[in-house]
Order: C-alpha cells, then structure tokens, then sequence
C-alpha cells in the first residue's frame, strides 16, 4: 500500500457553523496523523475558515469542486489558482453527483484535472457506473471509457500526484457497499488502463486508488487487505467523528 489517504467528502450536508465544530472535532482526534493523508473537504464557502483552523496540522484541505479555468468572466464558479491560494491541496473532479445533476461530463472533468495539476492540485478523479450500466455489463467499459477520456492529454509528471476514486454510483449513499472482491477486481482493470496510459514509475509512485461508496466502519474493515487500495472518499461517514475515526483507523 502506499501512503494511506482517506478523504472526507462533507458534500453540502453541514451549516457553516457545525463545518466548524466538526473540523475542530476531526483536528482534536486526528490531526497527529502522520503516516496517512486525512483530506477534509467542506463546502466551498467554508474552505478558507477551515483552511485556517486546520493551518500547521497534518490535516489536509481539499475542494468538492473546481473550474477549468484560473479567471475571468465565470460566474458562480471557483478558481483553482485561488483554491491554491488559501491553502487547498486537493480537490475532488467528476463527482457522480456533479454529472448527474449539473452535467459534468469526461470533457469537462478532463480539463479540471488538466488545471488541477497545473496549480498544484491533487485532482481526486471520480469514477464509477450506474446501476443500470451494472446490470447491463456495462461497468468495465463504462470504466474504460471515464479514465481514458477524463485522462486525454493529462502529463503527470514527477511532483504531481493524483488519486482514482472507484465509486459505484449505486453504492454512493445507499448504504449498499460493494463487495470487496469486485473492488480488487475493478482495480485491477483501472491499474491496466494506468498502465497504458503511463510509464510504470508513474502509476507506482504518483496515483493512488481508493474505494468510495457508503464506507463505513464496520464495511472499511473488509477493505483493509486490498493489495490495490489506498484509501477511502467517505460521504455520510465522515460527518460522525466516531465512524470516521474507526475508518482512517482501519488502513
Ligand atoms: P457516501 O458518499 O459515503 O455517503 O456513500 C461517498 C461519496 O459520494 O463520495
């Protein structure tokens, strides 16, 4: 396994008050963590005041959002050179939640990972198929195709990093995890597509893999001895301090 990451996906569940109380809760319990990165990732409102309160902690912010652009005429939208600026070292792209209610599509993912690394970002690259496209067979070229066309062009080079969050939009909070061994074997395929896409030195030491879709800490544990996994994307989990503890205790 490499450095264990497990990122804590807020999503728009918390007011900015309890962001707060809960980032004081997460800073009190976790923040001597060394061996593994603990990403929190508030709503975009919130980031700059918990980018402050988890300042010279080992805890590490990340966006639930970017634009592919660094400025200009964009309304509503969020600079990733600013995401940069107060203090946000990751940020989470092509969330199912995004392509399902705001449109995302692999174009448009493909050019937020591209600007994420260009401003030091750590893209967190959302994968996964429906339902339907489950039953249907479809998950492997569903796959195939998010990770080839997300990745079009992508250059990771030496300092960049980047993380593949296999989630399974049926598992995201319906508390019907996947099972582990169809994980492992989803990893498998995405690390071949890695594979094709980059030289090996680069998918050993700059990408990392993590499961997410209704963790929690009992489902965590049955994780634990994935060869491929790095780590968890927690939804609902990572709002109660106990469970999300359990869970970065189960890497
Ligand atoms: P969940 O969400 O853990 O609540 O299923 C995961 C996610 O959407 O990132």
């Amino acid at each position: 396994m490499k450095k264990p990451i497990i990122i804590a996906n807020w999503k728009m569940n918390l007011s900015f008050q309890k962001t707060l109380d809960l980032t004081s809760q997460v800073k009190d319990d976790l923040s001597e963590i060394k061996d593994k990165d603990i990403i929190v990732c508030p709503s975009a409102v919130a980031l700059s005041s918990v980018a402050g309160l988890i300042k010279n902690t080992n805890l590490k912010l990340g966006a639930q959002n970017v634009f592919w652009e660094e400025n200009g005429a964009y309304t509503g939208e969020t600079s990733p050179a600013v995401l940069q600026e107060i203090g946000c070292q990751y940020t989470i792209v092509g969330h199912s939640e995004r392509r399902k209610y705001l449109g995302e599509t692999n174009l448009m993912v493909n050019k937020k990972v591209n600007i994420c690394l260009e401003n030091n970002l750590t893209p967190i690259l959302c994968i996964g198929e429906t339902k339907d496209e489950r039953h249907e067979g479809l998950t492997d070229n569903v796959l195939y195709h998010q990770l080839k066309e997300c990745l079009d062009g992508v250059n990771i080079v030496d300092n960049e990093d980047i993380v593949i969050a296999y989630e399974p939009v049926w598992a995201i909070g319906s508390g019907d995890i996947a099972e582990p061994e169809e994980v492992a074997r989803v990893f498998e395929l995405i690390q071949q597509v890695l594979i094709d896409i980059y030289p090996l030195t680069v998918v050993k030491n700059n990408v990392r893999m993590v499961y997410g879709g209704s963790v929690d800490s009992d489902g965590a544990v049955g994780f634990s001895q994935l060869k491929l996994l790095d780590g968890f994307l927690v939804g609902g989990a990572s709002l109660e301090i106990n469970k999300f503890k359990e869970i970065v205790k189960s890497l």
